[in-house]
């Protein structure tokens, strides 16, 4: 079964996110004002939980750690890890990597992933 229900529309308002656990799978649903999007959870750079991270700019969630700043509905990273000063030595090693995004499946308002599609 690759297809899991997440929770309902309404569960998020515009400028939301939520967190859940499927199949080993940590994942990051957010509510933009076009519609709804999911990425991994856990920060590219040095895995930290994003679920407490700042959605910024209405379409971009930053991480609380280093705060690298990602593209929510692409995965791109648009700034990567740039606090404290001195985490660019650290940069050398740990290079720019989007996140994991999924395709999210909407019927009669139930949010569903589809992780076999996860890009
Ligand atoms: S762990 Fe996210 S920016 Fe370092």
């Amino acid at each position: 079964m690759t297809v899991h229900k997440l929770c309902n529309e309404t569960d998020l308002n515009i400028g939301d996110k939520k967190a859940f656990k499927i199949a080993d799978e940590h994942i990051l649903l957010y509510r933009l004002d076009d519609g709804f999007y999911a990425t991994q959870a856990g920060c590219t750079h040095l895995f930290k939980s994003m679920e407490k991270g700042l959605l910024i700019d209405g379409d971009k969630i930053q991480c609380p750690l280093h705060r690298a700043t990602f593209d929510v509905r692409t995965g791109e990273p648009t700034l990567w890890a740039h606090f404290p000063p001195g985490i660019q030595l650290l940069n050398k090693v740990r290079k720019e990597k989007p996140l994991k995004t999924y395709t999210l499946k909407i019927d009669n308002g139930e949010i569903s992933v589809d992780l076999s599609v996860a890009a």
